[in-house]
């Protein structure tokens, strides 16, 4: 008999930072065995001469070793064999995120479809801060692209829509995110004041995608933690994770990190609820299951207007059969309506909106999805 092979991760792996090359390091984890992965790999800037802003201060720039390559040759040779690990990782319903810029993003997305990975969104972090063009002989380089892409074209990936439009004041959330560059109490500083990571990023942006496509309890990879930027966020969203670096001091500030980050309870972080606005609850549903009768009255607040319900869920009021959304955006010489707030229905001498009845389904629904 076969054995079947294990795609547990082992658990001393998780919620650590593993120290050593992303590439070898992830031949320790099982395939498929990861829900989400983000990955901020060396952009590969390739800035040979220091950088100096108009009072001849120097520029912060990226100029460490780790991101230094010798040509574009070599950093393709790196990044097809962590993308390739990736891949193997990743669980057929996951999905990951590459952020990066010019220099190194496209060279990245090409490669991610040769792998079959299968592009969802391309994210524009927009920076409201961003460093300005010192020599001022391009335009300011205001923001980095952040790839989201599932396993393959078949990937039944997370995609939880509606805490994203909830993060949003209710409105959709769009593909062009304006978030500061990580500055202010959030940056990691020495005792000098000098910056420990010189590409730490905000906090903000994990949140989005770790909340957007990952579910509480999830395991998120990061190939290239840095200073620790998605596993305090996956901490603080109650995910669990792993974090790869190579380099020791990065770790030392990462762990301090998220030591010093605490976990929320898990009703805070429990987003089940939301899953009930993807339930349509049709007003038919009410009458079919008795809790508004065939014939019975509806009225507006004012009970200036009423109409009937009919057999098929339509109403009836004076001439017109229709909606309760349609009869009601009559009433009120509007285009549309919300039926559910407009109507009313009447117990003990009271009335009380549509919604109420609606409300009492999805919570007898949510019962059943907890
Ligand atoms: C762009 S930074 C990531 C920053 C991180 N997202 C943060 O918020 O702090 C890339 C990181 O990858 C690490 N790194 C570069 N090459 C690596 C490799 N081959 N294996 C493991 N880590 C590597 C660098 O030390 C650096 O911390």
């Amino acid at each position: 008999m076969l054995k079947k092979i294990s795609n547990e991760i082992p658990k001393k792996l998780i919620n650590k930072i593993l120290h050593g090359d992303s590439y070898a390091t992830m031949q320790k984890l099982p395939d498929d065995s990861i829900d989400l992965i983000f990955a901020d790999p060396p952009y590969n800037l390739q800035l040979n001469d220091t950088l100096y802003r108009p009072d001849y201060s120097e520029v912060d720039a990226v100029t460490e070793d780790w991101d230094k390559f010798s040509d574009f040759k070599s950093y393709d040779e790196f990044t097809k064999e962590w993308l390739y690990e990736c891949k193997r990782v990743l669980k057929p319903s996951g999905s990951i995120w590459v952020i990066g810029s010019y220099h190194n993003i496209f060279r990245i997305g090409y490669m991610m479809q040769n792998f079959g990975f299968w592009t969802l969104n391309d994210i524009i972090w927009s920076k409201t801060n961003p460093m300005p063009h010192f020599r001022g002989r391009r335009f300011t380089n205001a923001h980095e692209t952040i790839i989201w892409a599932a396993k393959d074209k078949n990937s039944r990936y997370r995609f939880n829509y509606d805490s994203l439009k909830s993060l949003n004041d209710n409105i959709q959330m769009r593909s062009d995110w304006t978030i500061p560059i990580c500055n202010g109490k959030e940056r990691l500083r020495d005792h000098d004041g000098n910056k420990i990571h010189p590409t730490q990023k905000p906090e903000a942006l994990l949140y989005r995608i770790i909340l957007s496509s990952s579910d509480p309890n999830a395991i998120i990879l990061d190939p290239f933690l840095g200073s620790g930027t998605t596993a305090v966020v996956a901490k603080k969203l109650g995910r669990r994770w792993i974090g790869i670096e190579n380099n020791p001091e990065y770790i030392t500030a990462a762990n301090e990190r998220i030591k010093n980050t605490s976990k929320p309870s898990p009703d805070a972080i429990d987003i089940k609820a939301t899953k009930r606005d993807q339930v349509r609850i049709p007003f038919g549903v009410l009458v079919e299951r008795g809790y508004i009768e065939i014939g019975e009255k509806l009225y507006c607040c004012k009970k200036k207007n009423v109409a009937i319900v009919k057999a098929d869920g339509s109403l009836q009021s004076n001439e017109i059969v229709g909606s309760i959304h349609k009869i009601g955006a009559h009433y009120q010489g509007t285009e549309s309506c919300n039926g559910w707030t407009y109507w009313h229905y009447l117990r003990n001498n009271n009335l009380f909106p549509l919604d109420n009845l609606r409300e009492e389904i999805k919570s007898n629904l949510d019962q059943k999805i907890n």
